[in-house]
């Protein structure tokens, strides 16, 4: 910065609404660890449920980029309504993301957020780069969203026991109940039923 600075000093007065561009720090609080926030809640506890909501956080971006990848590749006799679906979950999903990230933050945690970062972490098998079928795209989501429900309920049981009411709130209320009707929407596609004849 100290180089970059007296550069800009030499070349032209330095005014005062001149930004600090080039900036670089060292890192000032680790992943995977959490502050102390006046919350009432244990340091065991916010480290618990900041641990399990960052699988959450990586395994809920990894479904909403699903979604999205879904969305882009769908076809066939169902591809509008398939295509208006899925980027309705994908959008419901980035709204889950974003609330997941913020509960990490309120109690102190570090959200995950860079996608290299996501990858290493999710349990969200990884699709084929190209395209599969359509009912195996759905599948897939399916996979994504029990694998997911599943933790969502043994993390909400679990932060329960250790007093953490708002964490386990915002997974029975927002993912599982988010998650569970986005899997009905999806399964009831995969329903071989007759279009036109009984
Ligand atoms: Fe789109």
């Amino acid at each position: 910065m100290a180089e970059n600075l007296s550069k800009h000093t030499e070349a032209t007065p330095m005014l005062s609404s001149q930004p600090w561009l080039h900036q670089h720090g060292k890192e000032i609080q680790a992943f995977g660890t959490v502050r102390q926030f006046p919350l009432a809640l244990s340091y065991e506890t916010r480290m618990y449920a900041c641990q399990r909501l960052n699988q959450l956080l990586a395994d809920s971006q990894v479904l909403y980029a699903l979604y999205k990848k879904h969305h882009w590749l769908m076809r066939g006799a169902t591809f509008y309504q398939l295509h208006l679906l899925l980027d309705k979950h994908a959008d419901e999903q980035l709204a889950l993301v974003d609330k997941i990230a913020e509960r990490v933050q309120t109690l102190g945690g570090v959200a995950v957020g860079d996608p290299r970062h996501v990858a290493e972490l999710t349990k969200v098998p990884r699709p084929p780069d190209g395209c599969e079928e359509v009912p195996a795209m759905l599948s897939r989501l399916l996979e994504a969203h029990e694998l997911i429900l599943g933790d969502a309920h043994d993390a909400a049981a679990h932060v329960a026991a250790l007093g953490d009411d708002g964490t386990n709130d915002l997974l029975v209320s927002d993912v599982i109940r988010t998650g569970e009707l986005q899997a009905w929407f999806l399964a009831e596609h995969l329903v071989d039923t007759p279009l036109v004849r009984a």
